[in-house]
């Protein structure tokens, strides 16, 4: 079996030849090993974990796409107005980033400690550390409006930030991977479930597996939270999306229109920026298509533009935070995360840059020059087959607009 093929097997995790094979050269020259046939056939579960953690992309932050949280406290506000509490579960989350933004919204509401609990789950030990810690730099804080920061941080000598303990402690945090989860012992579980960029990183079989996996957590009037290039996979799979805006939020699909039809009260949570307000948007029906993105006000233009100069002089860290605001905007925007593989292909972050061509494609099928990158970029790793795929359906693409060019 090939690396990448165990690291799917223990993680759901598709991973580039690359990535996998650098994880391997790495935990080789931790653990003394100079023959990485040997090494390979004495991996321990305990090697297997250290692997894994080295092809994790705990990437996450702070408030990130915002409007889930205002969504999930407009239903635990609901819920607890009837005297119901809210369970909430964050699968993955990462350093903390997700569930913490749960906790500070659901304070900015008013809302008290038994309204709600939280648990939170990642694949990564580290992570789940780092989470328990909650302490964070500069990369957690990209939202917006950073009032947060100043209520619930205590900055430290160091430039980071700790999160109030009275916050962290409402948070519980266990080690877990998803594909693994008793769904007898967690069977409807949680009224809410956040499972935001995960799929991204499975094939197609791990995803419908997941997504198995998340609707037996789930309570059959349950909300589902999902990253914006994943709901397709959700509305495939036994879910229909429900009527926030830019929430891509979810439920069950048992053939009824969706419950929650109010649009969120105006809450009073960090001031929203005015391209994220909360708009109510009418039921999603049968008769309407499914899976259809909510239309986006106009984007903040210059800021890719901006992004694209600052990477033209060299200023590849601003360029990325100006592509990563765009995004806070504008999350389906496919050209920042086009924009984000070339900064990072030109730091010479091949597998980041791998990452970000692929949620383009995954947003924008036809993104000509996101696929040629990545043939590209699959022809240098040694995978032929992928590559050929890609140059394929670049070339398909280039065609049609030949052809479209010519009429
Ligand atoms: C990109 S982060 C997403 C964090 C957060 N949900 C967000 O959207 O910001 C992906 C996380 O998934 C975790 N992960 C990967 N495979 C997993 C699995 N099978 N079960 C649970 N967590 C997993 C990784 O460790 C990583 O921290």
């Amino acid at each position: 079996m090939t690396v990448q093929a165990l690291l799917r097997r223990a993680s759901g995790l598709s991973v580039s030849k690359s990535m996998a094979d650098r994880a391997v050269r790495q935990r080789m020259e931790r653990t003394g090993h100079d023959d990485s046939d040997a090494y390979l056939a004495n991996l321990t579960a305990e090697e297997m974990t250290q692997l894994v953690e080295l092809v994790v992309v705990p990437e996450s932050w702070l408030f990130r796409d915002p409007q889930a949280f205002y969504a999930t406290v407009e239903l635990v506000q609901e819920r607890w107005s009837r005297g119901r509490a809210t369970r909430i579960a964050s699968i993955p989350c990462a350093g903390g980033e997700e569930p913490y933004s749960m906790v500070m919204a659901l304070r900015d509401a008013n809302l008290p400690k038994q309204a709600f609990s939280i648990d939170a789950y990642d694949l990564s030990q580290a992570c789940i550390e780092r989470a328990q810690a909650g302490v964070y730099g500069r990369n957690a804080f990209r939202a917006q409006d950073m009032a947060f920061r100043e209520r619930y941080f205590t900055p430290l000598s160091d430039g980071n930030y700790r999160l109030l303990d009275a916050l962290r402690t409402q948070v519980t945090f266990r080690q877990g991977n998803l594909l693994q989860f008793d769904t007898k012992a967690l069977a409807q579980r949680y009224d809410v479930v956040f499972c935001r960029n995960l799929l991204i990183y499975f094939d197609k079989p791990t995803t419908r597996a997941a997504i198995a996996k998340l609707s037996a957590l789930l309570a059959d009037d349950g909300m589902l939270l999902a990253g914006y290039a994943e709901v397709p996979s959700f509305c495939q799979n036994g879910f229909v999306p429900l009527p926030y805006r830019q929430a891509f939020a979810l439920k069950k699909d048992d053939g009824r229109r969706p419950a929650i039809t109010r649009a969120p009260a105006a809450l009073p949570v960090a001031k929203k920026p005015a391209l994220h307000s909360v708009a109510f948007m009418p039921p999603v029906t049968r008769t309407q298509p499914m899976c259809v993105a909510a239309p986006v006000a106009t984007p903040p233009a210059n800021l890719l533009a901006e992004a694209r100069s600052l990477a033209d002089r060299g200023l590849l860290r601003d360029a990325a935070d100006k592509c990563h605001a765009h995004l806070a905007r504008v999350p389906e925007a496919a050209e920042a995360y086009y924009l984000l593989g070339l900064i990072n292909e030109l730091a010479c972050k091949m597998d980041l840059a791998d990452d970000y061509w692929r949620r383009c494609i995954y947003l924008q099928p036809d993104h000509y020059e996101a696929l040629c990158h990545l043939a590209l970029l699959a022809e240098r790793n040694g995978n032929n087959t992928a590559a050929t795929t890609l140059k394929s359906r670049a070339a398909r693409i280039y065609q049609r607009r030949q052809a479209g060019a010519g009429h």
